[in-house]
């Protein structure tokens, strides 16, 4: 192996990179510079929660604004404004669609159709069994490699609809579950 980032490798930097950049900026144009100063604390433990839950919990939302002496409302706020935060219980795995025009004109409306028949589920939706949660997102910024879907930070490019069960074959996943545990 050599220490050559391959094209997916890279790829898959670039949209963490470009996502990240996209909410920071709208973030500060958004906030006053001392709210910037106590949202980075506040961001690094609301990730380690999300991280921890799944999602974040309310009862937690509300222990940190009793430690940080911040209204709860304020918490939630900078919660619910970073797209891969979330205060509602999410499924074991999170499948999100670009669902901006360059991936819909790329043929992301079949690959849509796909994923809702795979997972039988709905935008916002999470499954019965726990497993997956189904999400639209806006420009992942690889639109050249569109139509796009990630699959928590696994991101795939060029996605056709009869591609959409090789990358959601539940037997797959759960073996990653397994090699996780
Ligand atoms: S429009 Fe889908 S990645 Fe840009």
């Amino acid at each position: 192996m050599t220490g050559r980032l391959s094209r997916y490798e890279e790829n898959k930097i670039l949209v963490c990179l470009r996502v990240l950049r996209r909410e920071i900026s709208a973030c500060e144009s958004g906030l006053g510079q001392r709210e910037m100063e106590m949202s980075n604390d506040l961001v690094a433990r609301l990730a380690e929660i999300n991280k921890r839950f799944g999602y974040i919990p309310r009862g937690e939302v509300e222990k940190l604004a009793r430690e940080l002496k911040m209204p709860a409302a304020k918490i939630f706020g900078v919660a619910t404004f970073y797209s891969l935060f979330s205060v509602a219980p999410r499924g074991k795995h999170v499948v999100r669609f670009c669902a901006d025009a360059p991936c819909h004109v790329a043929g992301g409306r079949a690959v849509y159709d796909a994923i809702r028949a795979t997972l039988q589920l709905e935008p916002g939706q999470t499954s019965a069994d726990g497993q997956w949660t189904f999400e639209m997102v806006s420009c992942l910024g690889i639109c050249g490699v569109g139509p796009v879907m990630m699959v928590d930070d696994e991101v795939y490019g060029n996605v056709t609809p009869e591609r959409v069960a090789e990358i959601l074959t539940a037997e797959r996943w759960r073996q990653m579950d397994a090699n996780e545990t």
